[in-house]
C-alpha cells in the first residue's frame, strides 16, 4: 500500500433467506444489524407465498448502501439428517414418488448459487452460500436477536430439516445444540393435526383454533393426551393417529401459497369424530376439542421448557419456531416454568428463519461479537411525505400535511369519538402482526366494537379476539403479568376489575393478547397512546393488522385502496389525517347491507 492510500473497510453484508418454503422471506444484515426484512407475501400479494423470495432479496439489497454482497444463508440444508433421508428413500420410496414436489423442492435449495445469478441477485462466483439447518437458524434468530449475553434457547415447529425440535445453550455469539426431536415425531404436527380435523384447512390456521379454544372445555383432554406426550425433551406421538410418516402427505402449491393435505389417520376420525366442514357452523364438541387440544399442547410445551430449565440450570429462555408463537401459552411460561426473563422471536413462522440465518453466519462462521438487539419490527420499506402525498391526491382527496402533535391529537380524538382509524407509518412490520406501523386502531372501551370491526372491515370468524396495544409502563396496572410484551406474543389474563373497562380486547378467558409499547422503541404510536389515555382514561386501543383478506398492505395505494373499499372511519397516514365523510360512509353501509342481502 502506498503511503497516501487509506485503507478502506467495507460493510460485510448477508442476505438471509427462507426460500423454498412457506412464508417465504428475505433480510440483510450489514455489519451485524439488522437493514432491512420483508416476507415475500408483502410485495407480490399472495399469503403464505412458499417460492423463491427474488422481490424480497432485490428489496434488501436496495437499501444496503455500497458494497459487495459477500455472504447470501438459506434456513434450509440438504445435507442435514442426510442419511436419514436417504434410508426413507430407501424403505420409502412411496413417499417420495406421491410427492415428487418434495424431490423438486430439495433439488431447488440445493442449486440456490444458480438460482441467486439466474434473478440476478448475487453472483454465483462472488458469494459464498451458506446452508444453515433450518432450526439452528430458528435458535439464531431468538438467542442473538435477544438482549440476553446467556440463555437456554428452544424452537419447536412442525419440521424443518427433519427436525421439530432443537434446544441448546446460547453463551455470547455461540449456541451449543444439546438436544432435538427427528421426524417422525413433532408438537407442532399434533397441533396442526386437529386444526386440520376442525375444518381449518389453510396453512397457517393454527391461530384460529388457538382463538376458539377460550370459548370450550377441554373434556376430550384424556383422550387427546393419547395422542401426543413428552418423555424428557423428547416428544413423542402416537403414529397411529397420523399418516405422514406412514402414506405421506401430498404438498402442493395453490398459486404459490402451500397447501398441506390432512396428516391425521383414520383413527384420529373414529376417536374425535369425522372432519368439520370448513366455513360450517361449529358445535359445542369441536368446540370443546379446541380447548382440550390447546389444554394438550400446553402441558407438552411446558414439560419440554422444564426439562429444558433442569439441564440447563439457565433463568433466561428465548423462544422460535411456529409453536412459539401460540400466545395462550407464551402468557403461562412464568406461572408453568421457573424461567424468570423470556425473550420471543416476533417472527417466530419460518419468515424469521432469513433473520436467524444471516444471524447465525455473522456470529458461528464469521465469529463476530454481539451487538444487536431486536426490539421491534419496523424493517420493512417506509415512504416520504411527499409519495403519500402524491397518492393521496391521486385517489381525489384533497388533505394538507399536519404537524406531529396534531396528527396525534387528531386521530386520538377520532378514536375517543369510536372511529375506525387506518394507521400507516413509518416502516413496515416483519412477522405476523401489526405492531403499529401498518395497524387498524379502534377504542377498547366500547362492548361493540369487536362486532364493528368485523362487521365493516375484518369479516373474520367472530371467535378470534381482537388485541391491545399499551403504553408499556401501565401494564401491571391492566395485566397480572407486568413484564414487557413488545411483540403480541404472550397473552396475559387482564385484571378482573379492568376488563369491563376494555371489553373489546378482553377475550372469552379473560386474557388479552397485548402488545407493550415504548416511547423509545416507538415514540409515535406511545404518543398515540398516551394522548388517547388522556382523552379516555384508558391508554389502550385496538391494534389490528392493516388489511381485508390479504397480506398487510405495504404501500400507500394499497392502505389508501383498502381504506376505500372498507368502512374504515379514517387513515392517519405519513403526516396526513384523510376522513371519510359522513355521507360516503351511510353510502358505504347501506351498500354492505344490500350485498349481504343478496
Ligand atoms: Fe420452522
Amino acid at each position: 500500500m502506498k503511503g497516501s492510500e487509506v485503507a478502506v473497510k467495507t460493510a460485510v453484508k448477508i442476505l438471509g433467506l427462507n426460500a423454498f418454503h412457506g412464508d417465504a422471506s428475505a433480510a440483510l444484515l450489514v455489519d451485524g444489524q439488522l437493514a432491512f426484512a420483508l416476507e415475500e407475501e408483502r410485495l407480490n400479494r399472495i399469503k403464505h407465498w412458499a417460492g423463491f423470495p427474488a422481490l424480497a432479496a432485490r428489496a434488501c439489497l436496495a437499501q444496503g448502501g455500497p458494497g459487495p454482497l459477500e455472504h447470501v444463508a438459506i434456513s434450509r440444508d440438504p445435507r442435514a439428517h442426510f442419511w436419514t433421508k436417504v434410508g426413507r428413500l430407501v424403505t420409502r420410496p412411496g413417499d417420495w414418488r406421491r410427492s415428487a414436489s418434495r424431490v423438486k423442492n430439495t433439488v431447488d435449495v440445493a442449486r440456490l448459487g444458480a438460482r441467486l445469478g439466474e434473478a440476478g441477485i448475487a453472483n454465483a462466483e462472488g458469494v459464498r452460500v451458506h446452508f444453515v439447518e433450518h432450526h439452528r437458524a430458528h435458535l439464531a434468530s431468538a438467542f442473538f436477536a435477544s438482549p440476553f449475553d446467556e440463555a437456554a434457547v428452544v424452537s419447536i415447529d412442525g419440521f424443518g430439516d427433519f427436525s421439530s425440535v432443537m434446544w441448546g445453550v446460547g453463551r455470547g455469539n455461540h449456541i451449543d445444540v444439546r438436544g432435538s426431536v427427528r421426524f417422525p415425531h413433532s408438537l407442532g404436527q399434533f397441533y396442526t393435526a386437529f386444526t386440520q380435523l376442525l375444518g381449518f384447512p389453510k396453512y397457517g390456521d393454527e391461530y384460529k383454533m388457538m382463538g376458539l379454544s377460550a370459548y370450550g372445555t377441554p373434556r376430550f383432554a384424556p383422550q387427546v393426551r393419547d395422542v401426543v406426550r413428552v418423555e424428557g425433551d423428547q416428544v413423542r406421538l402416537n403414529l397411529d393417529y397420523f399418516i405422514h410418516h406412514s402414506t405421506g402427505v401430498e404438498m402442493t402449491w395453490d398459486g404459490g401459497e402451500p397447501v398441506i393435505g390432512p396428516i391425521y389417520s383414520r383413527k384420529m376420525v373414529d376417536v374425535f369424530g369425522p372432519a368439520h366442514p370448513p366455513r360450517t357452523t361449529l358445535e359445542e364438541r369441536h368446540v370443546d376439542l379446541a380447548a382440550s387440544v390447546q389444554l394438550v399442547l400446553e402441558e407438552c410445551y411446558f414439560a419440554l421448557l422444564n426439562a429444558v430449565y433442569e439441564r440447563t440450570g439457565l433463568k433466561k429462555v428465548c423462544l422460535a419456531g411456529g409453536v412459539a408463537l401460540n400466545c395462550v401459552a407464551n402468557g403461562m411460561i412464568f406461572e408453568r416454568t421457573p424461567f424468570e426473563d423470556v425473550y420471543i422471536q416476533p417472527a417466530s413462522h419460518d419468515a424469521g428463519t432469513s433473520i436467524g440465518a444471516a444471524l447465525h453466519v455473522w456470529h458461528e462462521v464469521l465469529k463476530q461479537p454481539r451487538g444487536f438487539v431486536m426490539r421491534h419490527v419496523q424493517y420493512g420499506p417506509e415512504y416520504s411525505d411527499g409519495e403519500i402525498e402524491r397518492e393521496i391526491k391521486s385517489f381525489g382527496f384533497d388533505s394538507s400535511p399536519l404537524c406531529e402533535s396534531e396528527l396525534i391529537d387528531q386521530t386520538a380524538r377520532q378514536l375517543a369519538d369510536g372511529k375506525i382509524i387506518g394507521w400507516f407509518q413509518g416502516r413496515m412490520e416483519f412477522g405476523p402482526r401489526a405492531l403499529g406501523g401498518r395497524s387498524i386502531l379502534a377504542d377498547p372501551r366500547r362492548k361493540d366494537m369487536k362486532d364493528t370491526l368485523n362487521r365493516r372491515i375484518k369479516l373474520r370468524e367472530p371467535f378470534r379476539p381482537f388485541c391491545p396495544s399499551i403504553l408499556a409502563e401501565a401494564t401491571g396496572e391492566y395485566f397480572e403479568t407486568d413484564y414487557p410484551s413488545p411483540f403480541m406474543v404472550q397473552a396475559y389474563k387482564i385484571k378482573p376489575h379492568q376488563r369491563e373497562r376494555i371489553p373489546a380486547v378482553t377475550h372469552e378467558d379473560g386474557t388479552g393478547r397485548l402488545q407493550t409499547v415504548e416511547r423509545d422503541v416507538n415514540p409515535l404510536y406511545w404518543s398515540l397512546l398516551k394522548r388517547f389515555g388522556e382523552l379516555s382514561g384508558v391508554p389502550i386501543l385496538i391494534n389490528t393488522s392493516f388489511n381485508e383478506n390479504e397480506p398487510i398492505v405495504n404501500t400507500p395505494a394499497q392502505a389508501i385502496d383498502c381504506f376505500l373499499r372498507t368502512n374504515m372511519d379514517g387513515l392517519a397516514i405519513g403526516s396526513f389525517l384523510v376522513l371519510k365523510s359522513t355521507a360516503s360512509l351511510e353510502r358505504e353501509a347501506a351498500e354492505a347491507l344490500q350485498t349481504v342481502r343478496l
